[in-house]
C-alpha cells in the first residue's frame, strides 16, 4: 500500500519500523480513532472547508473501516496512518486526502487516549461499585460475626467481621471519587491544537467537542499536545485501588491460612500445591498483590515518561500507550475476580468467636468502665494491665479471675475491688459491641447504620456513572446519526 506521507529518504527498513510503529499497541484506539476523524470531518464540512460530497466520501470510507478486521502487522508507522490511507484509497486522494486537513497526528494521538481512558473510567467505577457492593452484602451477613481486630498483628479490640469488610468498602469508595473526579480533567478535548500552535483554517474546535462528548477542550495547543499529565492522574488513580486490593488480599491471605482459619476461599480461587497433597493456596489473592506491582511499575514508567520531555509532542510518548492498557485491563479484572472471591467465600465464625475469647480482648473495655466512675485513664490502664498479667500467668480467661486476685490487682490505687470484680463478671465480648457507641466503631449499631449509608452512597455514585456512560453513548448514537445523514 501507498503511503501518503512525504518522508526523506526510503521506506523505513523492517527492523527500524517494527522499532518506531505503535501500531500493535493502537488496537485499543481504532475505534476512537474513526469517530474522531468522522467528527472532525463533519467539522470540516460544517465550516465550509471541505464540500458536502467530500464529505461524504471521507464519512463513508469510515464507516466501512469500523468493521474492518486489523491486522497486527504493517507497513505504517501508526492507526492514524492506517486509516488515513485507507480512507484515501477507498474515497480517493480528492476527498479523502482532505480528512487530515487541520489536524495533526499529535492532537489526534491525545484524543484518542482521552476516549479510550473515559470509558475505562467509567468501567471502572462501575466494577468498583459492584465489588463495593459484594463486601457491603458480606458485612449484612456478617454484623454480629465477632472476631478480633488487629494491630500489628496481634488482637487488640474485640470487633466484628463486618467492620473490616466497610472499611475495605470505604477505601473502595476514595477510590471510585478519585477516578470520578479524574474524569472532568480527562473529558477535555485536544483535537485542533494541530501539531502545537494552532492553524490558519477557520475550524471549530468547540463543535468537534461537542459532537465527541467533551464537556469542553484543551484549550492551549501546546499544553493540549504536549500534556499526559491525565494519564498520569488516571494511572496513579488506578494504582492507589491496586494497593488497596493488594491490602484486602494480604489480610485475607492470613485469615485462610490454617493457623487463622477465618476463612475458606472456594476452590476456584486457589491451587492446589504440586507437591503436598495437604495445601490450597490463595492464588489470586497472591496475583492481586503481584499485579499491584505491575501497576506501580507502569505509573513510574509513565511519570519517568513525561518528567524531563520538552513541551510539544515527542515520540516518547508513544511508549506510554501500552502501559494504559494493561493498567485499565488488570485493574478491571482484579476487581471483578475480587467480587466473585467475596461471592463465594466461606466464614468460620467458630473460629473467629474462639480466638476473640481466647485474647484478653475486653481488657480496654473494662478500662474504659472504671473510667466512666471517674477513674484517671492511667490508673485504670495499670490495673487492668496487672489483672491480665495474672489471668495470663496462670493461662485463664478473665472471668475465671479471683476476688484476692482481684485485690492484688488494685492494690495502690483507689480502685474498689469488688466494683471491679462485679464489672469483670459483667462485661463480655456482647456488652463490648454493645458499648461501642462512637461514630464509626465496632459497635452493634454503627455496623447497622453504616451498612445501610454505604448502601445509599453506591447507588448514588452508581447513578452518576450511569448517567455518564449514557451520555458516551447518546453522543456516539448522534454522531453515528449525522454520518447516515451525509453518506445519503
Ligand atoms: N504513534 C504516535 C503515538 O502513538 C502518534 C503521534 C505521532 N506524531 C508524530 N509527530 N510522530 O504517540
Amino acid at each position: 500500500m501507498m503511503m501518503y506521507r512525504s518522508r526523506m529518504g526510503k521506506n523505513l527498513d523492517e527492523i527500524t519500523l517494527s522499532y518506531v510503529s505503535s501500531i500493535s499497541d493502537d488496537a485499543e484506539i481504532i475505534f476512537y480513532d474513526i469517530v474522531g476523524s468522522q467528527a472532525h470531518s463533519i467539522m470540516l464540512y460544517e465550516n465550509k472547508i471541505i464540500t458536502k460530497t467530500e464529505v461524504s466520501k471521507i464519512l463513508h470510507a469510515l464507516e466501512k473501516l469500523k468493521k474492518e478486521k486489523f491486522e497486527k502487522k504493517s507497513d505504517f508507522e501508526d492507526i492514524h496512518e492506517l486509516i488515513e490511507s485507507l480512507v484515501i484509497k477507498s474515497a480517493g486522494l480528492v476527498s479523502g486526502g482532505k480528512m487530515h486537513t487541520a489536524r495533526s497526528r499529535n492532537d489526534q494521538v491525545s484524543l484518542d487516549i482521552r476516549m479510550k481512558i473515559r470509558d475505562d473510567i467509567n468501567t471502572l467505577c462501575q466494577c468498583l461499585l459492584d465489588t463495593i457492593e459484594a463486601l457491603v452484602s458480606l458485612a449484612q451477613a456478617h454484623q454480629k460475626t465477632v472476631m478480633p481486630l488487629y494491630t500489628h498483628l496481634q488482637p487488640a479490640q474485640v470487633g466484628v467481621f463486618s467492620h473490616y469488610l466497610l472499611a475495605y468498602a470505604d477505601a473502595l469508595f476514595r477510590d471510585v471519587d478519585r477516578l470520578y473526579v479524574t474524569y472532568g480533567r480527562v473529558n477535555e478535548n485536544p483535537l485542533g491544537a494541530g501539531p502545537i500552535g494552532g492553524t490558519s483554517i477557520p475550524i471549530d474546535r468547540q463543535s468537534t467537542a461537542k459532537m465527541l462528548g467533551f464537556h469542553g477542550i484543551v484549550e492551549n495547543s501546546i499544553d493540549a499536545t504536549s500534556t499526559r499529565d491525565f494519564v498520569a492522574e488516571y494511572v496513579a488513580a488506578v494504582a492507589i485501588l491496586m494497593t488497596n486490593l493488594s491490602r484486602i488480599s494480604e489480610d485475607f491471605a492470613i485469615w485462610s491460612t490454617s493457623e487463622f482459619s477465618f476463612i475458606e476461599l472456594s476452590d476456584e480461587f486457589t491451587s492446589p500445591s504440586s507437591v503436598m497433597p495437604q495445601k490450597k493456596n490463595p492464588d489470586i489473592l497472591e496475583l492481586t498483590r503481584g499485579k499491584t506491582a505491575q501497576v506501580i511499575g507502569h505509573l513510574t514508567s509513565i511519570l519517568s515518561t513525561i518528567k524531563g520531555l520538552p513541551s510539544g509532542y515527542n515520540r516518547d510518548l508513544q511508549q506510554i500507550k501500552s502501559s494504559i492498557w494493561s493498567t485499565s485491563k488488570i485493574s478491571i479484572s482484579a476487581l471483578l475476580v475480587i467480587k466473585l472471591m467475596l461471592m463465594t467465600i466461606t466464614i468460620n465464625k467458630e473460629k473467629m468467636k474462639k480466638s476473640t475469647e481466647s485474647s484478653y480482648l475486653i481488657a480496654l473495655d473494662l478500662a474504659e468502665k472504671l473510667v466512666q466512675k471517674g477513674i484517671p485513664f492511667r490508673t485504670a490502664h495499670k490495673v487492668i494491665g496487672q489483672l491480665v498479667q495474672i489471668a495470663s500467668i496462670s493461662k485463664k480467661p478473665l472471668s475465671k479471675i479471683t476476688p484476692s486476685e482481684v485485690k492484688t490487682s488494685v492494690k495502690g490505687t483507689n480502685v474498689d475491688s469488688k466494683f471491679l470484680l462485679k464489672l469483670i463478671n459483667s462485661t463480655t465480648i456482647d456488652s463490648s459491641l454493645r458499648d461501642r457507641t462512637s461514630q464509626g466503631s465496632s459497635g452493634i449499631l454503627e455496623q447497622k447504620r453504616m451498612i445501610v449509608d454505604r448502601m445509599k452512597k453506591i447507588k448514588m455514585y452508581r447513578e452518576g456513572t450511569t448517567k455518564r456512560e449514557n451520555q458516551v453513548k447518546t453522543t456516539f448514537e448522534n454522531l453515528s446519526k449525522k454520518v447516515k445523514l451525509l453518506i445519503k
